[in-house]
């Protein structure tokens, strides 16, 4: 069984081809590539769909040709044809769904309509070969841009919400912090690395709404809004005192410059260890309270070291396993949507050409 899989949910283009072994439940990766749009879109802060549509028109057959040659296979020898067909933006989930189905049609061959959120909450599992890809019960803690999410996993396909966020996602949450902070798109890994070797005790941060299983960020990034003009303040008065020491002794351009990144990379380190203590403590009170042995953590965020970091060692402190993808696994891909399509594929599933992409597709 090979699956051909596009993902075109937000900026980045994806297209993988997965084979998966017949007389037992592994699979390897025929090929994967990634299109990132960042570029195109840095320069305005944020996605604007029109300008993420297009390029996806422009990317999407260039990476099935490239697809199709690093895999030495023919579109003709692809079993079932994938793509995501929400949550999403529009205009974008349009695009790969359109060329799958297209395909599908084509070659006569099975239609798959995936899930975003299924394939970041499977991608733990992918290339797991000791235990054959099998998915097995844990609770699951998917954070990307637009999505956060605690998750009962029973097995393939039978899901249970614990929490979700009520506001902004994490990854929302750590973008938008990083703009107040005049850092690059896509903020998360500008806020880990301005983060790094930074004082996360520094800033008291807000951790908000920690008797219940959903989560709020909004809370702690407005907390930062109105911190920010006082640390500005701050570092503006100790820069004149520098300035005019300086005058008086000279050169003190260096120091005048290291202040200010401390107190960025303090801000930094304070506001990501607010997100990941909120995030490990939320997701070990979940997995002792649905009596797991197992704890997985997906998406976008999740490539953050510290987040792996402080995960992995609360699961190993409370007993439990924890399972996360690679980092490149983490962040959008097709690799995770031909994943969670052959795993369901085994269960029969398959979807309608008429089927429309859905922006709000709901996981539970
Ligand atoms: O899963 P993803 O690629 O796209 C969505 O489905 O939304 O997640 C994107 C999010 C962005 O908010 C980005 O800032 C965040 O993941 N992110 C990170 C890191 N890398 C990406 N956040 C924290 N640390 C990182 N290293
Ligand atoms: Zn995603």
């Amino acid at each position: 069984m090979t699956v051909l899989a596009l993902e075109t949910s937000c900026d980045e283009t994806g297209v993988a081809i997965l084979r998966g072994r017949n007389g037992d439940s592994r699979s390897e990766l025929l090929a994967s590539d990634v299109a990132s749009q960042i570029a195109a879109h840095e320069k305005y802060g944020g996605i604007v769909p029109e300008i993420a549509s297009r390029n996806h028109l422009i990317c999407a057959p260039r990476l099935l040709d490239r697809a199709a040659s690093s895999a030495n296979i023919g579109l003709s020898e692809v079993d079932a044809f994938a793509a995501t067909s929400g949550p999403g933006l529009a205009s974008s989930l349009m695009i790969g769904a359109s060329i799958a189905k297209g395909l599908a049609i084509g070659f006569a061959k099975p239609y798959l309509a995936i899930n975003h959120l299924e394939g970041h909450l499977l991608s733990p599992f992918f290339g797991d070969v000791e235990n054959g890809n099998q998915i097995r019960q844990n609770v699951s803690l998917i954070v990307s841009g637009g999505h956060t999410m605690l998750i009962f996993v029973r097995d393939l396909g039978d899901y249970q919400l614990i929490g979700r966020t009520v506001d902004d996602a994490a990854g929302e949450a750590l973008d938008k912090v990083a703009k107040m902070l005049g850092l690059r798109y896509p903020g998360g890994p500008e806020i880990e690395k301005h983060a790094c070797g930074g004082d996360p005790t520094r800033f008291d941060l807000p951790r908000s709404m920690l008797d219940s299983e959903n989560f709020s960020f909004s809370g702690l990034k407005t907390a930062v809004r109105y911190l920010l003009p006082k640390i500005v303040i701050s570092s503006e008065v100790k820069r004149s005192r520098e300035t005019a020491m300086k005058n008086s002794v000279g050169n003190a351009t260096g120091s005048l410059d290291s202040a200010r990144d401390d107190v960025i990379s303090d801000l930094c380190a304070s506001f990501q260890e607010a997100v990941i203590d909120v995030l490990v403590r939320k997701t070990i009170a979940a997995a002792q309270k649905y009596r797991v042995s197992l704890v997985t953590v997906s998406g976008g965020v999740s490539c953050n070291q510290e987040l792996r970091k402080q995960l992995g060692e609360a699961c190993v402190r409370e007993g439990f396993e924890f399972k996360n993808a690679e980092p490149w696994l983490c962040t959008d891909n097709a690799a995770m949507i031909a994943f969670a399509a052959l795993l369901r594929s085994r269960t029969r599933f398959e979807s309608k050409v008429t089927e429309e992409v859905d922006p709000n597709l709901a996981l539970v």
